[in-house]
């Protein structure tokens, strides 16, 4: 597998096809399209399996120090090491960019659901630390902050 960083805007149609792929996660139909119209503009890095794009992420730099993932996604099956490479990247061009913290925010447990323990587990897998759950943030939903320091 090789990760690089790529042009968000030639991304977007393999990015939309993956997201489709997940309804589990992305099976709202207005926050698919706002993502794939982010990664036109944002950061973006994709993991290829030869020449196929298997998965990919987009980052908002709020702060030059603390860079957000904004939309992370591989193909099914997953569990492939395909995220931790894509998380990877991410921190590497962070730090190299002077920055100090990686933050997400996601579906938080307040509100029970499967596929999103995964995601969970996924971002404690590869070092990011529960922060803080709030239930004002995203209407109906628990977002909860997940932060990893950078070394
Ligand atoms: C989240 C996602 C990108 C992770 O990518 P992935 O390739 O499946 O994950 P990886 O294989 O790189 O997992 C890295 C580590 O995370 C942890 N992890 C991943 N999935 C896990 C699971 N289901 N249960 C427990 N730990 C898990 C493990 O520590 C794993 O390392 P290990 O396999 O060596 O033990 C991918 O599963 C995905 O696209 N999910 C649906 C969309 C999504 O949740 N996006 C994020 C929205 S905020």
């Amino acid at each position: 597998m090789d990760v690089r960083p790529v042009d968000g805007a030639e991304l977007a149609p393999t990015a939309e096809r993956i997201l489709r792929a997940l309804p589990a996660w992305f099976g709202i139909e207005s926050s698919l399209v706002e993502y794939v119209e982010d990664v036109r503009r944002m950061p973006t890095w994709a993991a290829f399996d030869a020449a196929r794009a298997i998965g990919f992420v987009s980052v908002r730099v709020h702060f030059p120090t603390s860079w957000e993932v904004h939309v992370l996604a591989a193909e099914e099956p997953h569990r492939r090491g395909v995220g931790r490479a894509l998380v990877g990247a991410v921190e590497r061009a962070a730090r190299d960019a002077g920055a100090r913290l990686l933050h997400v925010k996601t579906l938080g447990p307040a509100r029970p659901n499967a596929e999103y323990a995964r995601t969970r587990a996924f971002y404690e897998g590869v070092g990011f630390l529960p922060l803080e759950e709030r239930l004002d943030l995203w209407a109906g939903n628990p977002c909860l902050f997940m932060v990893k320091p950078l070394d």
